[in-house]
């Protein structure tokens, strides 16, 4: 029996420079699009494709994280007084959606060392991984699509996306074959090596990983073995290919749009399109970008 995934790890220790200086104090996860925080959409995600425990891993200076998904009595008496009867649901209703334990990553030692920080309240159980400054706009959300996958063959999913040109450089980048899938060839690889941050020459493909992944437990040993890589940090993707040597690993080009809103124009592109779909905003903001001399 393949066990079933009940678990996400949010990895959100990371210092954001590319964000600077809003990330000075802020944590970058905080970044609100439109009016929810971008680590918000990601654990909405994850309770949409039926995770049902939530880590977060901070470090210094990300407590507005925990404040958000805890209970803030102070405001909801404020607005139980005024009558504010839609916004203490909003406010109410973050709190509600989860559990969340928090672990901390005393020094941002990169990706692959802040998901083993969640090692402990992990167990021996595979878990989800998400980069909730990988936003992902999609009719299935994109951690399910990859479950959908590991439901299937119990190992190993990450997400992938064709990245054109050079700017494959600043992703973690597969050697994979296609395999048939639901009828398909186009969908689902089997990875066969991968490299983070290849120079563009040096690019194995297009495939680019994205900030979402489904994990054994046996990537945390993985992990171990993995010394410092790129940028002097533990990358997720060495360990991943330390797993490769003993496991499958697989590759998902989900479908949906992935915005990078840790990433100025990210971000930006995010909140334009996020704005224009919102039933309360969107027929005004349209009406605005019209007037605009473009
Ligand atoms: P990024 O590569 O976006 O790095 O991390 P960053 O530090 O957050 O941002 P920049 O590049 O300096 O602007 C990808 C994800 O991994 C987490 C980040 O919080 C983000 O969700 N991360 C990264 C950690 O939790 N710890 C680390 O040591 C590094």
């Amino acid at each position: 029996m393949i066990p079933k995934v009940r678990k996400a790890v949010f990895p959100a220790a990371g210092l954001g420079t590319r964000f600077l200086p809003a990330t000075k104090a802020m944590p970058k996860e905080m970044l609100p699009l439109v009016d929810k925080p971008l680590i918000q959409y990601g654990v909405e995600e994850a309770i949409n494709s039926g995770i049902s425990n939530i880590i977060i891993v901070t470090g210094r200076g990300k407590s507005a994280i925990e404040d958000h998904f805890d209970v803030s009595f102070e405001l909801e008496h404020n607005l139980e007084t005024r009558k504010k009867k839609d916004l203490l649901k909003i406010v109410r209703d973050v709190s509600d959606m989860i559990d969340v334990s928090y672990v901390r990553q005393k020094e941002a030692l990169g990706l692959g060392h802040a998901v083993a920080r969640a090692k402990d309240i992990v167990g021996s159980e595979p878990f989800a991984v998400v980069l909730s400054d990988d936003v992902i706009d999609s009719e299935v959300p994109c951690l399910r699509q990859l479950l959908d996958v590991y439901e299937f063959y119990g190992a190993s999913v990450v997400a992938l996306m064709e990245v054109p040109g050079d700017a494959i450089s600043a992703y973690g980048v597969v050697d994979a074959e296609p395999i048939s899938h639901n009828g398909g060839r186009d969908r689902l690889f089997r990875v066969r090596n991968m490299v983070e941050k290849p120079k563009p020459a040096d690019a194995p493909s297009n495939l680019a990983i994205i900030g979402r992944y489904v994990l054994t437990p046996e990537i945390f040993h993985a992990i171990e073995s993995t010394p410092a890589g790129s940028g002097g940090e533990i990358q997720l993707t060495d360990a991943l290919k330390y797993l490769l040597r003993s496991r499958p690993v697989y590759g998902y080009k989900f479908e949906g749009t992935r915005y990078d809103a840790g990433d100025k124009l990210g971000f930006l592109m995010a909140t334009v399109e996020y704005a224009l779909k919102r039933q309360d905003l969107g027929k005004d903001f349209r009406a605005y970008l019209k007037t605009l001399p473009l």
